[in-house]
């Protein structure tokens, strides 16, 4: 029994890379475990927002938690701007963090580059995600593989204030999946999947029809030797298809090696497709259910209360331990 704890972004559809790399494994977890999962806004306005469109995609996000099978009466789900101690925590691990070790940040420096204009927001980004999870005691954060320095930075920032002013924060684990903890383009294979690509056709939504998700794995690029084999170095197009269709289809890279021993390209980009539409179809068609639904506003009013009553205390702790406010 551990607290686990983990957010995504609302900022576009969410892609199978983030499905197989994070979600599938919250539902995992959520049997045996006490588990806060997160509708990150505030990070999601670290680069320009349309309001409307905002709205939309956390109400998306929400019935997408619960449509890839989150329980929301057993995990808490709930939206971080819902829950003030998420911004105020943010603050202060703001307060004890450096600039030098946030501009090393991959992924600052990654949505940074070529920018003209770069908010602060998108530099002081990763101490609000380390106080997304500091605030519920987390000990596992299962996440995909770029999400790993930001937990690298939580728990040197959680021993940090440890050190300086009381032993009040769990030093969490990040937990990332062997297989599928970076799914990739399926245009530039050598880059990761990204709900916020320009290009489409670089990846499939989890609410892509069928039509969608055949044409996009159809252009998918490989390569022209012809053969089925997992080699990440040489062949990242058929390694990504082979990653995907692995965790879809319940089978190891092995056996699909075997098994697509002498065939073509174009069969195994059928079948993966197939694969993927497999694995979406019950997770949209519960989505569809939720979405215009009054249950999921419920559902999400619980989670606030749940997070807030948790959040709030520890949030108090740190106040006190660093003197802020009257001592109460
Ligand atoms: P976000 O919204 O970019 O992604 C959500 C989750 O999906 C994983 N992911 C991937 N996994 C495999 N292959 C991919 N191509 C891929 N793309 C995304 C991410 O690793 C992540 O687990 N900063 C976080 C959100 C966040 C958070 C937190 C996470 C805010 N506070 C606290 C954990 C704990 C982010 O932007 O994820």
């Amino acid at each position: 029994m551990a607290i686990i704890f983990s957010g995504i972004q609302p900022s576009g559809t969410l892609t199978i890379g983030n499905y197989l790399g994070a979600m599938k494994h919250f539902v995992d977890l959520q049997e045996d475990n006490t588990c806060y999962f997160c509708i990150v806004d505030e990070h999601a306005i670290t680069v320009p927002q349309d309001p409307k469109e905002l709205q939309k995609n956390i109400r998306s996000l929400a019935a997408l938690y619960i449509a890839v099978g989150i329980d929301p009466t057993k995990s808490t789900l709930f939206i971080q701007s819902e829950v003030p101690a998420h911004a105020q925590l943010g603050w202060i691990m703001q307060c004890i963090s450096y600039i030098g070790e946030l501009e090393r940040m991959t992924q600052f420096k990654d949505k940074s580059a070529g920018k003209e204009a770069v908010s602060a927001g998108l530099l002081t980004y990763p101490p609000l995600m380390v106080a997304d999870i500091l605030l519920y005691n987390t000990e596992i954060v299962p996440v995909g593989e770029d999400q790993k320095q930001h937990i690298e930075l939580t728990r040197d920032l959680a021993e940090r204030f440890n050190k300086k002013y009381a032993e009040i924060f769990t030093i969490p684990e990040a937990r990332i999946p062997k297989v599928g903890a970076r799914i990739m383009s399926l245009q530039d294979p050598t880059k990761k999947m990204s709900k916020s690509d320009a290009n489409t056709k670089a990846f499939i939504s989890m609410l892509d029809t069928e039509k969608q998700i055949e044409k996009k794995i159809k252009s998918a690029v490989t390569d022209s030797e012809g053969i089925i084999k997992y080699d990440k170095e040489n062949k990242p197009g058929i390694s990504n298809l082979l990653t995907i269709y692995s965790i879809c289809a319940n089978k190891t890279i092995e056996e699909l090696e075997k098994e697509y021993e002498g065939k073509g390209y174009g069969v195994f980009k059928a079948d993966v497709a197939q694969a993927v539409i497999q694995t979406l179809k019950p997770i949209q068609e519960r989505y569809y259910e939720l979405i215009e639904s009054k249950e999921l506003d419920d559902y999400l009013d619980l989670g606030a209360e749940k997070a807030n009553t948790v959040a709030s205390k520890m949030l108090k702790k740190v106040e006190k331990a660093m003197g802020l406010g009257r001592s109460r």
